[in-house]
């Protein structure tokens, strides 16, 4: 039986009632592995790049795909995307320094931030970074003078803020900008942007740069964002001959955590972005430029599971039941950060009725260290196996020690066979860096 839409392409049920993820029994895996564990499904990884790279090849042949590390920067799984032809965009020098080492050349790598240090720039350009996705006019001076004193250019993109808020089921447009990122459009700070780039005499203006959201249902949101960037292209092009060669229009699909998400596909999200561009700069009578998207949460989030094992039960008579993991806010916050639904099962009762309600907490001192409300699973037992699934993106990406917890270890598995492509910490790696006051 194949399991449901919320899970990796490869997750059946097997002959033993359990989960199985490319080709392994889930249940076994954490008998080799421990818990908590972090399983990806390369299947899955791979399978979401292609529908990227086809979905564009079917509109045109002049784009770029670009996978956005923050979501999992992890060497393994970036080896999979480079694998895949897409390139990658890093938010940190810690990020750029995981891509490098992935195997990323350097000049398909994009570096992204609202406040580069010198230090992180130093080392891009240094390496030879593709493109740099300038931020602020603090960072443009920064970047001219490093630039002037090695002697060098360097390919930017401009982050423009345009002023889009997008919500799952609808958007606005703001008349206030309020971000922390990119230049907006009131007064003009965009356009001064714009040209004190092509003024400087060491950055190479290409394009312009926007991504207005995450996990983003609604697509006319990011069509509403096209035609306000390719308004200011036109100003821009009117008034200082500007080219805008390479559009990028950020990432922000949306995915199933839940069965009653209903995020749009890949197909159709290329096809309002390529489209839209292509039908805006016909509209102003401008050439259609290099298109770029950067997909982080659609690349990896549904590949990636998480097991658990469960070690309390707790019954607050006609309340609710707690079923306490031995993981929880250190490995996914994002239920504590954004209220993020998730959806539970037993992968060791995987053919059982789901008829329990339960609440899933974590083992963490926080009380609303709680990963899913009011979830419905088989009769939970002490040491059962419990799974989360859609995972994979901004989770282990935004694990930490709290209580010093160790980070998972992450497993990649593949036609049955399971490689650990991150060692789950150790104690001693919690007072690793840490200098005691005596002995
Ligand atoms: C600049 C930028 N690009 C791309 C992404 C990836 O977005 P998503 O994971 O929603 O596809 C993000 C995420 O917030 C981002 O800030």
């Amino acid at each position: 039986m194949t399991h449901t839409l919320v899970y990796p392409i490869t997750a059946v049920h097997n002959a033993v009632g359990h989960l199985e993820v490319g080709g392994c029994d889930v249940v076994e895996l954490v008998r080799g592995f421990g818990t908590p564990v972090v399983i990806y499904d390369e299947a899955t990884v791979r399978d979401q790049c292609r529908r990227y790279v086809e979905a564009f090849g079917e509109h045109t042949a002049d784009f770029e795909v670009i996978y956005a590390s923050k979501a999992l920067s992890v060497l393994a799984v970036e080896q999979l995307v480079l694998e895949e032809g897409l390139s990658i965009d890093v938010s940190s020098g810690g990020e750029y320094y995981v891509a490098k080492n992935a195997g990323f050349p350097p000049d398909r790598i994009f570096f992204h931030g609202n406040n580069k240090t010198r230090e992180e720039l130093q080392l891009a350009l240094e390496s030879g970074v593709g493109f740099v996705v300038v931020d602020s006019f603090q960072e443009l001076d920064l970047l001219e003078e490093l630039l002037a004193a090695r002697g060098s250019s360097q390919r930017i993109l401009l982050r423009i803020t345009p002023g889009i808020e997008a919500h799952t089921h609808s958007f606005i447009q703001t008349g206030q900008i309020d971000s922390k990122f990119g230049f907006g459009l009131v007064d003009g700070v965009a356009m001064e942007a714009i040209r004190r780039s092509l003024e400087s005499r060491h950055v190479e203006l290409v394009g312009l740069h926007a991504h207005i959201g995450s996990q983003i249902f609604q697509l006319d949101a990011f069509r509403k964002a096209i035609e306000i960037l390719v308004d200011l292209i036109r100003q821009a092009h009117e008034r200082f001959d500007f080219v805008c060669r390479y559009l990028n229009i950020g990432g922000g699909l949306g995915i199933r955590y839940t069965e009653a998400d209903m995020p749009s596909s890949i197909g159709e999200y290329v096809t309002v972005k390529v489209e839209g561009v292509r039908e805006e700069m016909a509209r102003v009578g401008l050439p259609m430029p290099r298109v770029l998207i950067e997909p982080g949460r659609s690349i990896v989030g549904k590949a990636g599971i998480t097991a658990y094992r469960v070690g309390t039960i707790k019954e607050v008579p006609g309340i609710r039941t707690y079923v306490s993991v031995d993981g929880g806010m250190s490995d996914n916050i994002r239920p504590m950060l954004y209220d993020a639904q998730y959806e539970v099962m037993i992968a060791n009762k995987a053919d059982l009725p789901p008829d329990t309600v339960v609440t899933v907490a974590g083992k963490h001192c926080e009380s609303g260290d709680v990963l899913v409300k009011d979830a419905l699973i088989a009769r939970p037992e002490i040491g059962d196996v419990l799974v989360t699934p859609a995972t994979g993106a901004y989770c282990f990406a935004m694990a930490s020690n709290y209580n010093g917890s160790l980070r998972p270890a992450v497993v990649m598995v593949r036609e049955g066979e399971a490689r650990v492509i991150v060692e789950r910490e150790s104690y001693q790696d919690l007072v690793a860096k840490q200098r005691p006051l005596r002995g």
